[in-house]
């Protein structure tokens, strides 16, 4: 409304590294598992064209983030689908989640990934079974189980089974 404040209002744009200090913040807060912030350098480098920010318009703040990496060439699924990218760590602040942050950021993502010239065949990520909202999130999208690369008792951290078992999940792309 006009001169109203949309709180929600974002874009999205590949990651520099003046973003890593706030990535790293929204990451420490949001997953179970952690990463140092030399790790998101390495994949701003590797695979720029797979990490990407979301920035309110009113402040400019960093308030999500996307990675992802070719599959394969991590060690991620490669026999059971090859031509894969592996959606790594992604996540909102909490206080702005369900409002199409992380929608913005995959649909970002998978645009990105479609002009690449490898072809990859479709994505795949991996989610604790405690997780319900990624789980969502990754249905909303129209991803589905990959049952017999599911496992529980996977993660060393975590306090419950749930926490433990991991479920992946899987898309492929139409025509590829
Ligand atoms: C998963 C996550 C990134 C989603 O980001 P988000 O900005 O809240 O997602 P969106 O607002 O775009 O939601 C898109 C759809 O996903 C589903 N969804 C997302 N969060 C949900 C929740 N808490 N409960 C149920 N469904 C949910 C809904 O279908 C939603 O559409 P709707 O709001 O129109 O119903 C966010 O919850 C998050 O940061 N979680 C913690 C970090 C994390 O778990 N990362 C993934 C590790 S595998």
């Amino acid at each position: 409304m006009r001169g109203e404040l949309d709180l929600c209002g974002f874009s999205v744009f590949p990651s520099t590294h003046e973003d890593i200090h706030d990535i790293k913040i929204i990451d420490s807060a949001s997953l179970l598992s952690g990463v140092n912030e030399s790790w998101f350098i390495g994949r701003q480098e590797t695979y720029p064209m797979m990490f990407f920010v979301a920035k309110l318009h009113h402040s400019n703040r960093v308030v999500g983030y996307f990675t992802a990496a070719d599959a394969g060439a991590i060690g991620y699924y490669n026999e059971s689908l090859p031509g894969f990218v592996y959606l790594s760590r992604f996540a909102v602040s909490e206080g702005l989640r369900r409002c199409g942050i992380g929608t913005g950021l995959y649909n970002t993502m998978i645009d990105s990934i479609m002009r690449m010239p490898q072809r990859y065949r479709g994505v795949v990520g991996d989610v604790r079974k405690s997780n319900r909202d990624s789980l969502s999130f990754f249905g909303s999208k129209g991803f589905r189980e990959y049952e017999e690369l599911s496992r529980p008792h996977w993660y060393n951290n975590g306090r419950t089974d749930d926490d433990r078992h991991k479920i992946v999940m899987y898309k492929l792309f139409p025509g590829r």
